[in-house]
């Protein structure tokens, strides 16, 4: 048989006579301790207990605490990618299509008469100067080209048909014969092209080419009645002409006051004529 140990008996006796209130001489003493040694004893124990064996697990759970290997500590101080960034990259995918979009031939409608005339003018510049300061052809700068063509109709024809068919028609003067400082007379200083028929030019190109004349190399200030309706971004004749639903030959049939360039040389116009 086991022997149950002589401190184990008198410690359940000093718990029963406590429970049962039960006055013990040697008992009453120690009931309060008694209470925590049994009732709460034995729990209280089992709690710090059972903390204890959570706290020694806990460093078996996550890993221990080590010092970063070298490459652990380059990538936490690695300078990371800032906001600003990351956002910038997000367009650039919409900055590729852009940039791709921008390297396809520009349209010739968002440049309007202005842009595509000056590139049209390479094909003048050798006999009138690259900034039309003039050289075989006429100069256009300082308003001259304006003095001599008042009306920009007189001009487009001149320039579509050239010198030799005006000659041939007996025409000479195709612009102010009232100029100020002389009229200038077919035939003067030499041969001025077709552009139409020699040069190849449409009658979109001539008008771009002229309103170039008039406006960047002649100085007409890019306002007014002749402005808006033949040389501006949004000209009306300017995208009929590139549609092909107008020509010179009948635009001023189809557009307001618009004089008739026609299909052949005709005697020019003064400013009130
Ligand atoms: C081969 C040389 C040559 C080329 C190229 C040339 N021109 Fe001329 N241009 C002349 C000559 C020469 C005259 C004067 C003709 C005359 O005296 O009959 C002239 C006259 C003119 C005039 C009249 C100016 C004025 O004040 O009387 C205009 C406008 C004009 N050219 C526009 C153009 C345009 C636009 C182009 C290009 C599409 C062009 N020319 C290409 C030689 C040229």
């Amino acid at each position: 048989m086991t022997e149950i140990p002589e401190h184990l008996l008198k410690r359940s006796q000093q718990a029963r006579s406590a429970a049962g209130g039960e006055p013990g001489a040697a008992v009453a003493p120690v009931t309060p301790s008694a209470a925590a040694a049994t009732g709460e004893a034995t729990v209280e124990p089992a709690e710090p207990a059972d903390k204890a064996v959570r706290t020694e697990a806990a460093p078996i759970g996550p890993p221990p605490v080590q010092p970063d290997s070298p490459v652990v500590v380059a990538y936490k101080g690695r300078r990371k990618i800032p906001v600003w960034a990351m956002l910038t990259l997000s367009i650039l995918p919409v900055w590729a299509f852009m940039y791709v979009r921008a390297l396809q031939p520009p349209i010739v409608e968002a440049s309007g008469p202005l842009g595509e005339g000056a590139k049209v003018f390479n094909q003048c510049s050798s006999c009138h100067g690259s900034s039309g300061e003039g050289g075989v052809g006429y100069a256009f700068k300082d308003g001259s080209v304006l003095v001599t063509f008042p009306h920009i109709e007189d001009q487009l024809r001149w320039v579509k048909f050239g010198s030799d068919a005006y000659i041939a028609a007996g025409i000479e003067i195709a612009g102010d014969p009232n100029r100020p400082g002389g009229a200038h007379v077919a035939g003067t200083t030499g041969v001025m092209p077709a552009a139409g028929l020699g040069l190849g030019l449409t009658d979109a190109e001539i008008l771009a080419v002229v309103c170039h004349e008039r406006y960047d190399l002649g100085g007409a200030a890019p306002a007014g009645v002749e402005y808006v309706k033949w040389c501006s971004e949004d000209s009306e004749i300017f995208l009929a002409l590139e549609a092909g639903t107008t020509t010179f030959a009948n635009v001023h049939v189809q557009f307001e006051g618009v004089m008739q360039i026609g299909e052949a040389p005709r005697a020019g116009t003064s400013a009130n004529g």
